[in-house]
């Protein structure tokens, strides 16, 4: 295997178990969030902010195609809407000696730890209940189930340590 990439929505740990999977491996890790926020020079926040959704589908697009290009062996952390514009989640499943594994879980989960941390995630941040919260999500991740499902690996991460999915995976 030559790329791992990650996906999977907000806050389903695919930067955390990303570079873990990286150390274990020890190979580069990319989180394709910060990516871009380097290469853009300013937040996400401030990036959707001044630019536009549009804009930045259309940056993660871009940089997506360079990264899979590179062909290096590294892990990537996609962000949670990566695979679910232009032609990502294809270009993905086309590129050669990839794997793609899809970290799930449930609405329930995601809204309580996305309730805390909504802060630095500009499709979130205007959420003022946990309810709400669930209500936004339950719908906003059937929407995007079709693309996270096309994945090669399907991994559930709910109530699991760091150490038992990097082991999961390797095995
Ligand atoms: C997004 C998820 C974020 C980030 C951007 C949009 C999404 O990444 O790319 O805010 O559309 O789900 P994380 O999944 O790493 O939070």
């Amino acid at each position: 295997m030559q790329q791992l990439f990650l996906i999977g929505y907000m806050g389903s740990g695919k930067s955390t178990l990303g570079k873990a999977l990286a150390a274990y491996y020890s190979k580069p890790f990319i989180d394709l969030d910060a990516w871009i926020e380097q290469k853009e020079g300013g937040s996400l926040s401030e990036i959707f902010s001044t630019k536009g959704e549009v804009y930045f589908r259309t940056k993660e697009h871009e940089y997506l195609q360079k990264i899979i290009n590179s062909q290096s062996s590294k892990i990537v952390s996609l962000g949670g809407g990566t695979p679910c514009y232009h032609n990502n989640m294809e270009l993905l499943l086309s590129a050669s000696n990839t794997q793609i594994i899809y970290l799930s879980a449930s609405v329930k989960f995601l809204s309580k730890r996305l309730y805390k941390e909504k802060n630095e995630r500009p499709l979130i941040s205007h959420i003022e209940s946990e309810s709400s919260m669930q209500e936004f999500i339950g719908k906003h991740l059937f929407e995007r189930l079709s693309y996270y499902q096309k994945a090669n690996i399907i991994l559930e991460v709910e109530n699991k340590t760091i150490e038992a999915l990097v082991q999961s995976i390797v095995s």
